[in-house]
C-alpha cells in the first residue's frame, strides 16, 4: 500500500476485537440465492451527525438514509436517539465497516449480536459491509484491506457469508473495496470473485462506483470491464464519491465531491444494471447539507436522463 499522500478514508467505526465462538444455535448451511431483490428507493445520502438537526429541521428532498452501524451499536444517547426519530420520517439502511467478514479470525459472534439487535431496532431495507477484512489475531487495522481473488479464498469466503446471513436470518449486502495492491497469487478477477460470490450464498451488491474508478486506475484496467463483469440483477445499491488523485494512483479519500470520471461511470452503471437505490458517500471535509443534496440531485438527473423521468425504468427484479 503507498505510503504517500492523504490516508486513505477511516470511517468511525469501534473496535470489535473480541472474537470468541459463542454461537447462538447457528449452523452452517447455504441459503438459497434470494430473487427478491430489495425496492429500489431512490436517491440517498450517507447519515453523519453533523446534519441531524437540518435533517430534522428542514425536511430536505432526500429519499432515504444510510448509516455507519457502528456509530449506533450502543444502548443510548443521543445518535441512536436523532436516528429514532430520522428513521421515522425516511428509509434507513445499514452500512458496516467491522463485519472482517474475509479475515481467518473467528466469527465475531458479539459483534453480530450487536449488529442484529441494531437492526432489529432500526428495521433497515438491507445491511452491507465489504468485501474485506479489517485484522486478525485479534488486532483490528482499521482500514479495509485487500484480499487475493483465489478459489480458497472464495470458499472461505462463501463460508463466512452463509454464516452470517444464518444468524441475521436475512440476505447480506457486501461492497467493493478501492485497492492500492494486487496479490500475485488471484487466480480471478475481483468482478469474477463477486459474481460466484454472489451465486453460491444469494448475497446482493453493493457497487461502489467510485471504488471501481480507484481501483482500475491503481491496477491498470478498464472500468467498464468490472461494470459488464457483474451480474445485472444483484446490485441493491450504488456508492458514489470523491476521491484523492495523485497522478501515480489514487486514494479513496471521501472528502471531495463526486468527479466528471466517476459521473460517467455512474451513467454507464446504472445503462447496465437499471433502477439501483443511488447515495453519495462524504466522510470528510463534510460540507453543509445543501451541497451534499445538490450531488444527490445530480444522481438523480443523470438516472433519470438513462431511465426515464422517475428514474425507474430498466428496473430489474
Ligand atoms: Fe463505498
Amino acid at each position: 500500500m503507498s505510503e504517500a499522500g492523504p490516508k486513505p478514508r477511516m470511517r468511525s467505526r469501534r473496535i470489535a476485537g473480541r472474537n470468541q465462538a459463542g454461537r447462538a444455535g447457528a449452523t452452517i448451511a447455504a441459503l438459497k440465492p434470494s430473487s427478491d431483490r430489495p425496492d429500489f428507493l431512490g436517491f440517498g445520502l450517507g447519515l453523519r451527525p453533523q446534519h441531524y438537526s437540518e435533517i430534522l429541521e428542514g425536511d430536505p428532498p432526500i429519499d432515504w438514509f444510510e448509516i455507519i452501524s457502528e456509530n449506533y451499536m450502543v444502548p443510548g444517547g443521543k445518535p441512536l436517539h436523532m436516528l429514532d426519530r430520522i428513521r421515522e420520517r425516511y428509509p434507513v439502511v445499514m452500512h458496516g465497516v467491522s463485519m472482517s467478514i474475509a479475515s481467518t479470525a473467528p466469527v465475531n459472534y458479539d459483534y453480530l449480536r450487536d449488529l442484529k439487535r441494531l437492526a432489529d431496532r432500526v428495521a433497515p431495507r438491507w445491511i452491507s459491509d465489504h468485501l474485506c477484512w479489517t485484522g486478525v489475531h485479534g488486532k483490528n487495522l482499521h482500514d479495509l484491506l485487500p484480499i487475493p481473488y483465489t478459489q480458497e479464498a472464495l470458499d472461505h469466503v462463501v463460508e463466512r457469508v452463509q454464516t452470517v446471513q444464518e444468524f441475521l436470518g436475512r440476505p447480506l449486502t457486501l461492497e467493493n473495496v478501492s485497492t492500492y495492491v494486487q496479490f500475485g497469487t488471484s487466480e480471478m478477477a475481483e468482478w469474477e470473485f463477486l459474481a460466484e460470490l454472489t451465486a453460491r450464498t444469494g448475497c446482493f451488491l453493493l457497487f461502489d462506483v467510485n471504488n471501481v474508478y480507484v481501483s482500475a486506475f491503481n491496477h491498470g484496467y478498464d472500468p467498464e470491464t468490472f461494470i459488464a463483469g457483474i451480474p445485472q440483477d444483484r446490485v441493491v445499491q450504488f456508492h458514489l464519491a470523491g476521491h484523492s488523485h495523485m497522478e501515480t494512483h489514487i486514494i479513496d479519500t471521501h472528502d471531495h465531491p463526486v468527479c466528471d470520471d466517476v459521473w460517467t461511470l455512474y451513467e454507464s452503471a446504472v445503462r447496465r444494471f437499471g433502477a439501483v437505490s443511488t447515495m453519495i458517500e462524504r466522510d470528510d471535509n463534510i460540507p453543509p447539507l445543501a451541497e451534499l443534496v445538490a450531488e444527490v440531485n445530480k444522481a438523480r438527473k443523470i438516472a433519470a436522463g438513462v431511465l426515464g423521468a422517475d428514474g425507474r425504468n430498466g428496473r430489474t427484479q
